[in-house]
C-alpha cells in the first residue's frame, strides 16, 4: 500500500466516481482514505470525477487547492511534518 509522501500521486479517475481523498496523512491507502482519520477532527476531502482522467493528487497534504498538487510540496523540506502532524 502507499502510503503519504511529499510529491504528489498520479491517480486515473472514472467520470462520475466519488473520491475521498486523505487530508489527515494517516491512510495507507493514499491518496485516498481509509478511515484512519477517526479520533480526530480531520476529515477527507470528497470530489466526484469530472471525465476520465489522470490528476495530479496532493500527497504532502499541504496544497492549497486540495485534493489537487499545486507545487506546495516542492518548498517543503523532508523532515518538515504534514498531514495530521501539523
Ligand atoms: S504533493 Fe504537491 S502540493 Fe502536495
Amino acid at each position: 500500500m502507499a502510503s503519504r509522501q511529499l510529491t504528489p500521486f498520479a491517480v486515473q479517475v472514472v467520470q462520475g466516481k466519488r473520491y475521498y481523498w486523505c487530508a489527515c496523512g494517516r491512510s495507507q491507502h493514499q491518496p485516498f482514505c481509509d478511515g484512519s482519520h477517526e479520533g480526530s477532527a480531520i476529515r477527507p476531502l470528497v470530489f466526484v470525477a469530472e471525465r476520465n482522467e489522470y490528476l495530479w493528487l496532493c500527497g504532502c497534504k499541504r496544497s492549497g487547492t486540495p485534493p489537487f498538487c499545486d507545487g506546495t510540496h516542492k518548498r517543503l523540506s523532508p523532515d518538515e511534518p504534514f498531514g495530521s502532524e501539523m
